[in-house]
């Protein structure tokens, strides 16, 4: 390699990281990434002194500080000030139109996270400082060039300071926190304070360890001749920054709200925790004339979202048992209001959770609540304990049946198979809606049924007869009747259903559908081999419906018995054609929409899938075609472009 080569090859390497990290929409395989980055390390090594500064070699983080030292901001960053309903927010939007009746707003989303400023001149990231007190803040210049969404380098030559947030997403916060838990270290309690904490590492190999992702908001100090902040934030983004998941310009009230339910509602869906939405008056010359109040900027404001922590008291800890026998602890809090919904439970998944996070009753904890699932503990408040606090102690027996229980570490289990609790919640998940859908099987019903001695089984409840039911407390005749209706009205269910209702490991909804039709109802005869030959499943569901067919098959018959499930029809038969019953990927822009290529394969009777793997029989490439088109080659499936495509159809 010679630098000319090294030039383009740091080029190369830094477009590759570029749609990997900034658009989540990799190019190139770990192992192309790895092999290039290797080649460009070797060279560095040999010639230390042509070390390019935007490297991606550059980002490791070798570099250990003693402290922090202290630097200016070219420009002031302000806070926010924060309203938190749609009245505050008309009052707000009033006093900004009585400033400048054109005004138009440009809305975002409030990151939950830690500020950071960054000031590129020349084109070259040169220094990175904390917010601090607005003036003054930290320089963390090291620690931020560890951030594979802050660009090194940037092609606009001018001084610019951009400013942004820098965040945790969800998912590698839990990630951190459960090595923190392994390792007995201390929990981050949410998202910002883990990517607080880690901007902030003397040691600066464990900030880049920890993925942090930065979101740009604005532009301090600057030369831009842009007019509108929105056309402005286009082109931040334009120099290799991340796009917020969201963004929107508005003009009246109630578009913003639109925006703002938007936002609120998807929020939950977004990889980094948002803590509002903020709006800004988008025309700049607009935001001079408008200036400033002692702390905050008149063109702008904060429109928080509700609360999802909250701080509240563990009462008990009960246990669960769940269809499969599995043993859930389940905390009772202090009933507790977080957006709208009062939060009364929270799952603890397993007993070695309750003893890593050291839960205990009577604790003083903070609960999360995000999206429809269920609560979460994220943080017990050990400081807040003045001894009173209960230990829970694993269990031995099951709380229901009081068998014995099998303890297999992360999971306790009752194996008990007549147990009430997994009878129960084996028939009200079959009776559910992703099953065979028979309403009126919820748990009180299930459990009077149950208590009844009449219904014991899944089988028992097509047994079920008016006389009998009527001899129940509280069933009367329409609600007894209507239960019938709906469990009738199950026999000749689709046959996905039926198999899902099953609740064999590993196999729900999707799983259930692809072996529905590939194999109807003979899919207990199934092979091993035949099931692997399915797109989807993999060795531990093909050995997961392989066990229940054996220890159940009885069972499944008598069920088939009396519900008769109904088999789709076969597709009407295809013409022979070279895609026919071939499992094809397509990836790449092609001159038709991707989904029109689809249907018209699928009308050819070839199966359209999302991912390549070793039973991919053919990918369709067309232009700028990435990793499918690379794993592709890489498994030596057959790839072949759109026009070849179309060649074979008029062969
Ligand atoms: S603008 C001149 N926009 O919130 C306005 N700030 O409460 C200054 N933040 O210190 C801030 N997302 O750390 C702005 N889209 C966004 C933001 C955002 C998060 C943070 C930022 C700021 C704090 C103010």
């Amino acid at each position: 390699m010679n630098f000319e080569e090294y030039k383009k090859a740091v080029f190369e390497l830094n477009r590759y990281a570029y749609h990997y990290y900034v658009e989540d929409d990799p190019i190139t395989t770990d192992e192309v990434y790895d092999k290039l980055y290797h080649e460009i390390l070797e060279y560095e090594e040999n010639n230390p002194f042509q070390v390019l500064d935007n490297s991606p070699t550059q980002r490791v983080g070798d570099v250990v500080s003693e402290g922090f030292h202290k630097a200016l901001h070219k420009s002031r960053m302000w806070s926010l000030e924060d309203v938190f309903n749609e009245e505050d927010l008309k009052k707000w939007l009033s006093r900004v139109f009585k400033l400048d009746d054109r005004a138009a707003f440009y809305c975002e989303p409030k990151y939950d996270g830690a500020s950071l400023n960054l000031i590129y001149n020349g084109g070259k990231l040169i220094q990175a400082i904390t917010r601090g007190d607005g003036l003054t803040g930290e320089d963390i210049t090291q620690n931020a060039r560890t951030i594979k969404t802050i660009p090194l380098s940037i092609d606009y030559m001018e001084l610019i300071e951009i400013r942004g947030e820098v965040v945790i997403f969800k998912s590698e916060f839990e990630k951190i926190n459960e090595e923190r838990a392994r390792n007995g270290e201390n929990l981050f309690a949410n998202p910002r304070n883990a990517a607080a904490g880690s901007l902030r590492q003397l040691d600066s190999s464990i900030t880049a360890s920890r993925n942090l992702v930065f979101l740009p908001y604005g532009v301090g100090q600057n030369t831009l001749d842009i007019s509108l902040l929105s056309k402005r934030m286009e082109f931040i983004y334009s120099l290799g920054f991340k796009t917020p998941p969201h963004r929107a310009t508005c003009k009246w009230l109630l578009d913003i709200e639109k925006v703002y339910a938007k936002m609120k509602d998807e929020r939950e869906s977004y990889e980094m925790m948002l803590d509002g939405m903020v709006v800004k008056v988008d025309q700049i010359d607009s935001q001079e004339s408008m200036g400033y109040t002692v702390k905050y900027p008149r063109w702008a404001v904060a429109y928080k979202f509700p609360a999802v922590e909250k701080i509240t008291t563990v009462k008990d800890i009960i246990l669960q048992v769940g269809r499969s026998g599995v043993i859930t602890p389940v905390a009772i809090v202090e009933p507790t209001n977080i957006d709208g919904v009062v939060v009364e439970r929270a799952t603890l998944h397993n007993f070695d959770e309750i003893q890593r996070k050291d839960i205990r009753i009577k604790d003083k904890v903070i609960i999360l609540r995000s999206g429809d699932v269920i609560p979460k503990i994220i943080k017990v408040l050990t400081h807040e304990r003045n001894g009173d606090e209960i230990e829970v102690h694993r269990p031995s027996e099951c709380p229901v049946c009081r068998s014995e229980l099998l303890d297999e570490g992360a999971l306790i289990k009752c194996q008990n198979l007549t147990c009430k609790a997994r009878v129960v919640n084996s028939i009200i998940y079959f009776a559910s809606k992703q099953c065979l859908n028979i309403d009126g099987l919820g748990e009180r019903i299930v459990k009077a049924l149950f208590d009844a001695g009449v219904v014991k089984s899944v089988e028992d409840i097509f047994s079920l007869t008016l006389d009998k039911l009527l001899e129940l407390e509280g069933f009367k005749e329409k609600k007894s009747q209507n239960l019938l209706d709906a469990i009738e009205n199950a026999k000749g269910c689709e046959c996905w259903r039926f198999i899902n209702a099953l609740g064999i490991e590993h196999i729900g909804e999707v799983a259930s559908k692809s072996l529905c039709s590939e194999f109807g109802l003979d899919f207990i005869d199934a092979k091993k081999t035949e099931l692997l030959a399915i797109e989807g499943i993999g060795e531990e569901m093909a050995e997961s419906i392989l066990d229940f067919v054996r220890v159940n098959e009885e069972h499944i018959i008598r069920l088939l018995e009396v519900l008769h499930p109904k088999v789709p029809e076969p597709k009407a038969e295809v013409k022979e054609n070279p895609f026919k019953d071939k499992t094809v990927v397509l990836t790449g822009s092609m001159s038709q929409s991707r989904t029109e290529i689809k249907e018209m394969l699928e009308s050819l009777g070839a199966k359209v899938s999302g991912s390549v793997s070793k039973k991919t029989d053919m990918v369709i490439f067309g232009d700028d075609a990435g990793s499918k088109y690379d794993k592709a080659i890489e498994l030596g499936v057959k790839a072949i472009t759109e026009d070849e495509m179309k060649e074979m159809l008029n062969d």
